[in-house]
């Protein structure tokens, strides 16, 4: 079978770091937007004006995607790992600058974009306790036990980049209330694949990519805070905001308070379009769901059934329990063999190591992952390739 571009058919089964193909609005909201604005919110002319509407209209499609009520709470980062390390430092910074101890809890799932910046606190005396799970996803009352006087804040991922484990963030959501801790949940493998609704939940502030199922570019990433959080979280990015110029000090506005800096427009109009697209599926971000859960059955029935050769899954092995990110391990194959073998010989991309998530799941693996655009018909050329490359 030949691609849309003539070439020999790719597959894309490494949605978990970023999807693709991106829907046709998205592609052409960006390269509208290249060819029509200038930089938002600097200027009273009408380009720059436009452009500021293209990110209001951002904030407003994003608050909807992910239950936000109201869209002044959307702050836009550059990407998820900006975001992550704004709300980390911020509110390590803050316990810091008035002087309390500042310790935080997290998990043995999170990825890098979590553990690192964690890590570099250490040198300001910031201390962290991570939390093992139990058959893939931790338990509530280990997050609870984990939480001590001093401690600020409680970071989780809500779905593991690596085995694809949904996590308890509900339910922790409301262990952190009681005890009046933060809590930052990394929605980086569940915004777009599973129906989020912050508000609801009672989640104080949650970081969602652009560029993977919000199917969006790259560059850019959005981030909710509950009312008042933001008075928790010290902005350490300062710098121009295009108003109140004459001011010394970071306007305290929210979201501008942490969006010093041009704002990527691009990236705005790219994520609006890749929420629109959501919004106006049938049933919103539960029909994704729905086409999850089925890939997930697919891939699972193919592992009960020996179709995935000698292939084993290091996960959850129900499709409810999971997003469709699938780790696998061979018994004798090296995981980054099997993907040049699924890419050279199958035109599959997938991903192998450690998936920047090092404590996740005990080593090296391969990581097949799909999404909203994954036909049945290519899990199940994922599988067939599999059973193939187990049986060198
Ligand atoms: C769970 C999780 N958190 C954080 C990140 C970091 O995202 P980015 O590299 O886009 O900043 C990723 C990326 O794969 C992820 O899967």
């Amino acid at each position: 079978m030949k691609s849309r571009d003539g070439g020999a058919r790719r597959i894309h089964a490494d949605h978990a770091a970023g999807s693709f193909p991106k829907p046709a609005c998205v592609v052409e909201a960006i390269v509208s937007a290249a060819a029509r604005l200038h930089s938002p919110g600097r200027g009273a002319y009408r380009e720059s004006l436009e452009a500021m509407s293209v990110v209001e209209g951002c904030r407003a499609k994003v608050a909807k995607v992910l239950g936000a009520s109201d869209p002044s709470r959307v702050v836009l980062a550059a990407g998820q790992t900006d975001a992550l390390n704004m709300v980390i430092k911020g509110a390590a910074m803050q316990a810091v600058r008035l002087g309390r101890a500042a310790h935080v809890v997290a998990t043995t799932l999170e990825h890098n974009a979590v553990l690192r910046p964690l890590k570099g606190l250490e040198t300001w005396g910031v201390t962290h306790a991570l939390v093992p799970p139990r058959d893939h996803a931790v338990t509530p009352s280990d997050i609870e036990a984990a939480i001590r006087p001093d401690t600020c804040l409680v970071v989780m991922t809500h779905a593991s980049n690596v085995t694809g484990a949904i996590q308890p963030v509900r339910e922790v959501a409301a262990i952190c209330r009681s005890r009046g801790v933060m809590l930052l949940v990394d929605a980086a493998q569940t915004a777009g694949h599973l129906p989020i609704d912050v508000d609801q939940w009672g989640v104080d502030a949650l970081a969602a990519p652009g560029h993977k199922g919000l199917l969006g570019p790259q560059g850019i990433a959005a981030l909710v805070l509950r009312a008042g959080v933001e008075d928790r979280i010290d902005a350490w990015r300062e710098g121009g905001t295009g108003g109140d110029s004459a001011s010394a000090r970071q306007p305290q506005d929210m979201p501008g308070r942490f969006e010093a800096g041009t704002m990527n427009v691009l990236g705005a109009a790219g994520l609006a379009a890749g929420a629109g697209h959501l919004l106006s599926l049938p049933l919103g971000v539960e029909t994704v769901r729905l086409h999850g859960v089925t890939i997930a059955n697919a891939m699972l029935t193919a592992a009960r059934t020996g179709r995935l050769g000698e292939f084993r899954v290091i996960g959850p092995l129900e499709a409810e329990a999971m997003v469709p990110v699938f780790a696998l391990r061979h018994p004798r194959l090296d995981p980054a063999e099997v993907a040049v073998m699924l890419e050279s010989n199958f035109g599959i991309l997938s991903r192998a190591g450690l998936a920047c998530a090092p404590l996740a799941a005990g080593g090296p693996a391969l990581r097949v992952s799909f999404g909203a655009s994954t036909t049945i018909d290519e899990v199940a050329t994922v599988v067939a390739a599999l059973e193939c490359i187990s049986k060198i």
